[in-house]
């Protein structure tokens, strides 16, 4: 039995909700291990669509359970609405669906504090989701915050008092400065604590057959023998620690935060697949190399569909980065990759590849940590020919044009590992398995059919 890392090796929306969705029938549970709701996918559930944004899409998947693990930040609220959701969609989740007590609680508090202060930041802003994910993950680290556990704890109002010690003071003085919008009369008052303490009362009871530690659980079902997978949210280049800061996530997208996410030991996890999509995209502010901001990365944004699911932004688009996709898989060791959206490639006449970056008469072949070499580091390309036809319905490798083989060929050549799936296309059936590689087989405990 498998256990296994799914992580994005850009910066995130490489499409890893299809590849999760297409393989999550091999394994009997789904485990996210970071993040909280600055991520989502559109997941279509019969002739539905609806957005999951805390919840792994795998819930949809009868009989399959699913984890919040001890590395998110779960907002109860927006927790309880996607359960609401799902519910109104017909999916029964009972049974199925366990979060951390030792999750972080993400409150409204947090959002305020995340919009204000990307107001104070103005052109340095982040370009956060604003969803309160940084001060979320701050009050974690600073040892004051909330965990699920406490919402029910004899001294919730002693945790609330700390997080108001330290949150408190900060939003009174942006809200001096302008920059807290009002809050509603009625809602989760931002710095009103008996609100606040009303509010998490009300949670932990809606929250209560949900709440589980759930490092025992993960355990336990690897000790029976069951396959897990391991979900990471966002991608390698916004992890807190290895991308690139500080216009990053506050959470450890790489595949080692699967470990620390879950409670699940390193030893227990058998591979790591990569999702690769076939240019970059970004969404935020931050160095982005290979952008392009012409009629081609307009092309891609329309063809590709590039525009955020959680804020609706477009996605800044540009070439495929190889200088970045080798940091990832140093980084993340991916036994094997899933490539994406190679169809929105298809019109193209030519295609470039970053190899390098140029940098003060210098080329790189490493991702520089220094936020000014990021930014004024100029790519290297290697232009290679478009194979100019449709790439989609193909179902082996030999189905593809000359041109895509090679294009496929050159990422397994650089990353030095295989290219396991190749996504033409939104539907689960337009993709391509390489059911002829050993590492899909291990990878998916041999369970995924053709
Ligand atoms: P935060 O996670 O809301 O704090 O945002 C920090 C940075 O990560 C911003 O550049 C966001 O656009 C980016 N980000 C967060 N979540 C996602 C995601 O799911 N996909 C792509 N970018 C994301």
């Amino acid at each position: 039995m498998a256990n296994t890392v799914i992580v994005g090796m850009q910066w995130g929306d490489e499409g890893k909700g299809k590849i999760v969705d297409l393989i999550c029938p091999a394994f009997d549970a789904v485990a996210r291990y970071q993040g909280g709701h600055n991520a989502g996918h559109t997941v279509r559930f019969g002739d539905r669509h609806f957005s999951l944004r805390l919840i792994p899409s795998g819930i949809l998947h009868e009989g399959m359970s699913c984890v919040l693990g001890n590395g998110m930040v779960v907002a109860p609220d927006a927790f309880l609405g996607e359960l609401e959701e799902l519910r109104g969609a017909g999916v029964d989740e009972t049974g199925r669906l366990s979060v951390s007590n030792r999750a972080t609680v993400l409150l409204p508090l947090h959002v305020a504090l995340d919009r204000a202060r990307e107001r104070a930041r103005g052109a340095a802003a982040i370009g956060t989701t604003s969803r309160g994910i940084g001060p979320a993950y701050e009050s974690k680290v600073a040892r004051y915050g909330l965990r699920m556990v406490d919402l029910a704890a004899p001294d919730l109002e002693d945790r609330i008092a700390a997080s108001l010690d330290v949150v408190g003071p900060q939003l009174q003085a942006h809200a001096a400065a302008g920059r807290v919008e009002e809050v509603e009369a009625g809602e989760a008052s931002e710095t009103d604590p008996a609100a606040l303490a009303d509010a998490c009362r009300a949670w932990a009871e809606r929250l209560a057959p949900y709440l589980a530690d759930t490092e025992h659980l993960l355990n336990g079902w690897i000790r029976d023998g069951k396959s897990l997978l391991f979900e990471g949210a966002q991608g390698t280049l916004l992890d807190v620690d290895h991308g690139t800061f500080p216009y990053v996530t506050s959470s450890s997208s790489t595949a080692g935060g699967a470990a620390t996410g879950t409670g699940v030991p390193p030893t227990a996890i058998d591979g790591v697949i990569g999702i690769l999509k076939a240019y970059t995209t970004r969404v935020g502010a931050g160095p982005f190399t290979t952008e392009l901001e012409d009629d081609t990365g307009e092309y891609l944004r329309q063809r590709g569909n590039e525009f955020g699911t959680v804020t609706g932004r477009p996605r800044r688009c540009g070439w495929l980065d190889l200088v970045a996709a080798r940091y990832a898989q140093t980084l993340n060791g991916v036994d094997g990759i899933a490539l994406t959206k190679l169809d929105v490639l298809d019109e193209l006449r030519e295609i470039k590849i970053c190899t390098g970056y140029r940098l003060r008469g210098e080329v790189l072949h490493d991702l520089p940590a220094e936020r000014a070499a990021l930014e004024d580091a100029e790519p290297v390309y290697d232009t290679v020919p478009g194979w100019q036809k449709t790439t989609a319905g193909a179902l082996e490798l030999s189905d593809l044009p000359p041109a895509a083989r090679d294009y496929v060929a050159r990422i397994e050549d650089e990353l030095g590992a295989p290219v396991l799936f190749v996504s033409t296309g939104p539907r689960r059936e337009e993709t391509i398995l390489r059911h002829d590689l050993p590492e899909l087989g291990r990878l998916t405990s041999g369970r995924l059919l053709r």
